[in-house]
């Protein structure tokens, strides 16, 4: 059996983890409370944004997840000084910031490019490391370079790394081809400190962009049409340091939600703001699942209850309001356990549909034609050996395993920890039994 041959390289300094594995014992009915802590694709990028103000920055709600570190070490690599203590990041960027952000630390992680905005906003120049992330398609940067470009700053790829440089940056109109998130913020980031008004069209509109103009606008910012496709930025001249809050992870929450209707089970998952996932939660109940939402100030979440097999449902991957292309291995996943025959259309990263090879170790009756995939339910999945090829993959497969036959292994599941905070004993908490296995050595 091979192994995925293009997968990300593994970050550097975890090669010890390249031999742990999951055991995934199959048959658990998952039962009971969880709780979500901040999101993967917001932390990060608030982490960036402290580079935007001289001083402290603390950003609270931060999950314990190795991205966090990771991304700790692009912002000391360009001179802040960076404290993570459970929960909460304090940041220290100091006057003197350097415009070079090509450590090693930038190929481990996709978000690391979003310094690049922050460094042209503040010092006009930047050299900027590509980055690596997940290998779930072709990922480029045009639309990052174009936007600064439009802002009156050069932008060549040299040497690996995005050079920019500006003698000033000016307001300006942006159409963004595709509403593409990293885009959207490295744009918005420069704009914040340039001479006049930026207006960003067709600008994305997932929650994570909202939480980063909350928290610019906290720093003294001027940002109006966050959640909308029109973001119009009035630059001002500095920005100051502030306190955050990270929103609820909703990824993480929907991955919970399919972990419950996958199962058969009953899960109340709390720490994420159920409109973010409206739409999520709308397929579930097509697929039979009773759900109950609560949002108000004390608690926000939402309860997921699967008595039956689920029935197959039709998923469209679409940036947000969307279905987010994050969570197609889990309508891959669900699909396969269903009962009936479900078309998945995926429309942003073609490259996903690599883990349906994974699925069908599994025993899913899976095939792809193009974007699209026809996954036909089968009463039971079957344990194999298996490779996470990236951190939605990852948990996918859990969710598989939990629903087959015997023990599944599940191999390189460093991608899963870069997401998902205590996954392992959340699960087995909830009923589920995984062992995290160290030292074995892989028998494919
Ligand atoms: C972020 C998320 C990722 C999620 C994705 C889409 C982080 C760290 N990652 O990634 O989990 O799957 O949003 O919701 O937040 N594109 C271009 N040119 C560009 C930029 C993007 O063609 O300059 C294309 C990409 O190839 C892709 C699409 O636009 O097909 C969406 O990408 P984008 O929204 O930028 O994703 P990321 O910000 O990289």
């Amino acid at each position: 059996m091979s192994r995925p041959s293009d997968r990300v390289s593994e970050p550097e300094g975890m090669m010890a983890a390249m031999s742990e594995h999951f055991d995934v014992h199959g048959g658990a009915r998952l039962v009971g409370e969880v709780e979500v802590v901040g999101a993967k694709n917001s932390v990060l990028k608030l982490m960036a944004a402290a580079l935007l103000a001289e001083g402290t920055t603390t950003i609270t709600n931060c999950p314990e997840i190795l991205d966090v570190p990771l991304m700790a070490d692009v912002l000391r690599s360009v001179g802040c000084e960076v404290v993570l203590d459970g929960d909460t990041a304090k940041i220290t960027t100091p006057s003197g910031l350097s415009h070079r952000a090509d450590s090693p630390a930038m190929g481990k992680l996709r978000a690391s490019v979003c310094v690049l905005g922050p460094l042209v906003g503040r010092l006009k120049r930047a050299v900027v490391a590509l980055p690596g992330g997940d290998a779930i398609g072709s990922r480029p940067l045009d639309m990052h370079q174009n936007g600064l470009r439009a802002l009156g700053a050069t932008s060549t790829i040299e040497h690996g790394c995005v050079v920019a440089k500006a003698d000033e940056l000016k307001g300006a109109q942006i159409w963004l081809d595709f509403p593409s998130v990293g885009a959207t913020e490295n744009i918005l980031m420069a704009a914040v400190l340039a001479e006049g008004t930026t207006v960003i069209d067709n600008a994305a509109r997932e929650p994570e962009i909202v939480d980063i103009c909350v928290m610019l606008n906290e720093m003294g910012a001027n940002i109006e049409g966050a959640g909308t496709s029109t973001l119009t930025v009035h630059g001002v001249s500095e920005l100051h340091p502030t306190e955050h809050r990270v929103i609820g992870d909703r990824i993480v929450g929907a991955t919970w939600a399919f972990a419950a209707a996958m199962t058969r089970g009953d899960l109340t998952v709390k720490g994420v703001n159920p409109h973010h996932l409206d739409l999520v939660l709308e397929k579930l109940r097509m697929a039979g699942a009773e759900v109950t939402t609560f949002d108000d100030s004390n608690l926000q979440g939402f309860r997921v209850l699967q008595n039956d097999r689920p029935k197959a449902v039709d998923f469209v991957t679409l940036p947000y309001p969307g279905f987010a292309t994050d969570l197609q291995p889990f309508a891959v996943a669900l699909s396969a356990v269903s009962e009936g025959t479900s078309m998945i259309t995926e429309n942003v990263y073609e490259a996903r549909f690599r883990f349906i090879e994974e699925m069908v170790r599994l025993g899913a009756d899976a095939r792809t034609d193009g974007h699209h995939a026809v996954v036909r339910g089968v009463d039971k999945l079957s344990s194999a050996p298996v490779w996470a090829s990236d951190i939605r993959a990852g948990a996918g497969l859990v969710l598989a395993g939990l629903c087959a036959d015997g023990i599944t292994e599940i191999w390189d599941v460093f991608h899963i920890d870069r997401g998902y905070p205590y996954f392992v004993e959340n699960l087995n908490r909830l009923g589920a039994r995984v062992e995290r296995v160290i030292g074995a050595v892989e028998r494919y």
